[in-house]
């Protein structure tokens, strides 16, 4: 899509569909009033009769038949203006591009006359929102009437010269973004019998040629000696050769690591311990994780962010067969620790203790892990929040933060010594599961085992990696979580100074 930003009226704009903001509970402002003044009152009479009431994300189309110099116009509700923010921004602009989109134009004029936001913040916001709101996946389709259906440019109007300066960079911000929010929906979307570890290592490989990225792939021989037990264990009864893939960005100099770990199942069948049928398809989003993380360090590179990022992607399927890990087997990781397999389909934990111990090896400032961990976190949080357990702080707090900004929440959970003790092992150091109670929590307590006392904080995404609900600009499928919540966090990160001793030991 073709995105520009100037200065411009947008009674004189030629467009497909012009879209104006409504406030709640406000007297049009200068833009709208010359609107509804080149339509001879239309559209205050529409507002007056109630016909549109401008709650957040409400659209109303009118023809102006001449009127104003584009053929539709969109009035997009706002809401209050006192709670105006980038995520209002976000939804407005992905229902109005919708909208715009199913009315059959091709492109799209906005005004932003009323949206006082700081001019970088508005054009990556309203960026993202229609980039990330038209998204489909379509690849799969060979034949498709709404293909056709498409808006190809955007043109965000501003007021001055110099705000147009601004909104045009923080559109430019914005389209990175939603690009590798976009790649990583792609990634989960696609069966995992095409999205493969191989796949996966393929897809790094040629970001980091575009990015110039440190990628190394490393394959089952190497995985094995290095001492890799517990990935090679989960991928022990599968055809498909695992993968553990390394890409490196150093955009900081002699700055410490910040280590992005994502889990990378790229289907999960449960292996010996077999899932039921029912939902089983949705497996192939257990790597949504890996496709975060991609997403994220390609963002850092991308916007030459000052700072040095490794992400590792554990990368295998999970399936049951005659050479597969069976529960009672016991696996030596990385770290020389042990684990008792309970039950085979309690993988993701098992992959990221060793991507874990190999991310040690960095001695990172900070070790962020990402996965589509326990099905329990959809009990606990829902599809709000993904849930959030680590051992520092100020790390928290910044991926708070970031996850305000994001719209991608994330809200945290104790970890306590007494959760821990529910995965102790008669005959290993521990064992992969914890029983039902708190599902979430002694998935947490087992990868916390794992990263010595570096400052690290587990997101686990079970929940908010797909939706089966349309949402404004996450439409139903894969939502790409955590891609935008780690790339603001990187922009924002700042190395906590207090190193913390892990709460729990
Ligand atoms: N990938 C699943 C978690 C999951 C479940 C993600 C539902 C998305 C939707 C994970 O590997 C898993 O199977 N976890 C088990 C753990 C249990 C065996 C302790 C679970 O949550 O049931
Ligand atoms: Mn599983
Ligand atoms: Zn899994």
């Amino acid at each position: 899509m073709k995105i520009t930003a100037f200065p411009g009226k947008i009674e004189k704009t030629r467009a497909g569909a012009a879209a104006v903001a409504v406030f709640e509970g406000e007297k049009p402002g200068a833009g709208l009033s010359r609107v509804d003044k080149a339509m001879a009152g239309a559209v205050g009479r529409l507002i007056k009769r109630g016909d549109f009431t401008p709650k957040p994300g409400a659209v109303s189309i009118l023809y102006p038949d001449g009127a104003l110099a584009a053929e539709r116009l969109l009035l997009v509700g706002f809401g209050k203006r006192s709670d105006l923010s980038a995520e209002r921004v976000r939804l407005a602009a992905a229902k109005a591009a919708a909208a715009a989109r199913s009315a059959g134009a091709h492109d799209l004029a906005f005004d932003l006359d009323g949206l006082n936001l700081d001019p970088l913040d508005l054009g990556q916001a309203l960026t993202e929102g229609t980039l990330l709101g038209l998204y489909r996946f379509l690849r799969y389709k060979s034949e498709n009437g709404e293909a056709k259906k498409q808006i190809s440019a955007l043109a965000l109007l501003c007021d001055t010269a110099s705000q147009a300066a601004g909104v045009k960079r923080g559109a430019r911000t914005g389209e990175v973004i939603a690009a590798s929010a976009i790649m990583a929906r792609d990634m989960v979307s696609a069966p995992g019998a095409d999205m493969t570890p191989l796949a996966i290592a393929g897809i790094a490989r040629s970001m980091g040629r575009k990015h110039r990225l440190r990628v190394q792939v490393l394959d089952r021989r190497r995985i094995r000696n290095l001492g890799m037990g517990a990935l090679l264990g989960v991928a022990a009864g599968s055809a498909q050769p695992p993968a553990f893939v390394v890409v490196e960005y150093r955009g900081g100099g002699r700055k410490p690591w910040v280590a992005l770990v994502g889990k990378t199942i790229t289907f999960d069948s449960g292996g010996i311990s077999l899932k039921p049928g029912e939902g089983m398809d949705k497996m192939k989003d257990d790597m949504s994780g890996g496709a975060a993380v991609l997403g994220a360090i390609a963002n850092a590179a991308a916007l030459n962010l000052p700072l040095n990022v490794v992400a590792l992607l554990p990368a295998t399927e999970n399936m049951p067969g005659g050479s597969a890990y069976k529960p009672g087997d016991i696996l030596t990781t990385l770290s020389g620790k042990t684990i008792e397999i309970m039950n085979t389909d309690a993988e993701g934990r098992l992959i990221l203790a060793d991507a874990l111990a190999y991310a040690c090896r960095y001695k990172p400032a900070a070790i962020v892990d990402i996965a589509t961990l326990t099905g329990a976190c959809r009990i606990a949080l829902g599809q709000e929040a993904a849930g959030m357990l680590g051992t520092n702080d100020g790390l928290k707090a910044q991926l708070r933060a970031a996850g305000e900004k994001t719209g991608e929440r994330v809200w945290e959970l104790p970890l306590w010594e007494g959760y821990c003790d529910l995965i102790k092992s008669d005959i290993a150091d521990m064992k992969n599961t914890g029983g039902r109670d708190g599902g979430v929590i002694t998935a947490a307590c087992l990868l916390s085992k794992f990263v010595g006392n570096y400052p690290w904080v587990h997101l686990d995404i079970a929940a908010t990696a797909w939706t089966e609900k349309d949402r404004p600009y996450t439409p139903k499928g894969a939502t790409g979580f955590g891609c935008r919540l780690l790339t603001q966090f990187l922009r924002d990160y700042t190395a906590s100074t207090k190193q913390q001793i892990p709460n729990h030991k």
